[in-house]
């Protein structure tokens, strides 16, 4: 497939879906006992890495999206804010939030105190990326790729909700693109 200008692969296809696969098992194996597991999916960033996720899991899942205000370029000051809730009910279920990427954290920060307010019997976090920028304490408790502080696009990732359909991960030089 052609990569479009101003894109350059970084994570190939086939990388992301043995990487997804290895979280899987990590997920079922980590969640056996639990019963039944919430995949809380963060719109629009994440509706690939769920769509995959959610398959390559073999224990009892639901899916629900949420999703946020999104300031975007301007995310790192903050004001993250709820605009589209669960309609699946939080308290005592098992939350796994899935998240596109780990920037500043304000955002997971924020979702995780959200949630954890709700009475879940447990929240953990998974994001498809993280990059090395953290300005908050969160960890979360599965990470696909680490990468470098650059803006990065495909699999669900978009530069003005461009290129999310790309089927591997690529960064972006936004001066060379069309
Ligand atoms: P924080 O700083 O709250 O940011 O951890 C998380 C949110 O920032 C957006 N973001 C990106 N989106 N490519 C993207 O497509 C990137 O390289 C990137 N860096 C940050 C994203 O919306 C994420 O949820
Ligand atoms: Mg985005």
């Amino acid at each position: 497939m052609m990569t479009p200008a101003g894109v350059q692969e970084l994570v190939p296809e086939d990388r992301i879906r043995s990487r997804v696969a290895e979280l899987a098992r990590q997920i079922d194996e980590d969640y056996a006992d639990a019963g039944e597991i919430l995949l809380l999916g963060v719109l629009r960033g994440a509706f690939i890495f769920v769509a995959d996720l959610s398959r390559a899991l073999s224990i009892d899942r639901r899916v629900d999206f949420i999703a946020l205000s999104s300031y975007e370029r301007d995310a790192r000051r903050g004001g993250v804010r709820l605009i589209m809730d669960s309609r699946v009910p939080i308290e005592g279920k098992h939350i796994l939030l899935v998240e596109d990427i780990l920037d500043t954290g304000r955002t997971l920060e924020y979702l995780l105190d959200a949630f954890a307010a709700r009475k879940p019997a447990s929240i953990r976090s998974c994001v498809l990326v993280r990059k090395p920028t953290q300005e908050t304490q969160v960890t979360p408790d599965y990470v696909g790729f680490d990468i470098s502080d650059e803006w990065v696009v495909g699999y669900g990732l978009d530069f003005d909700d461009r290129f999310r359909a790309l089927p591997y991960i690529g960064t972006l030089d936004p001066d060379a693109i069309d």
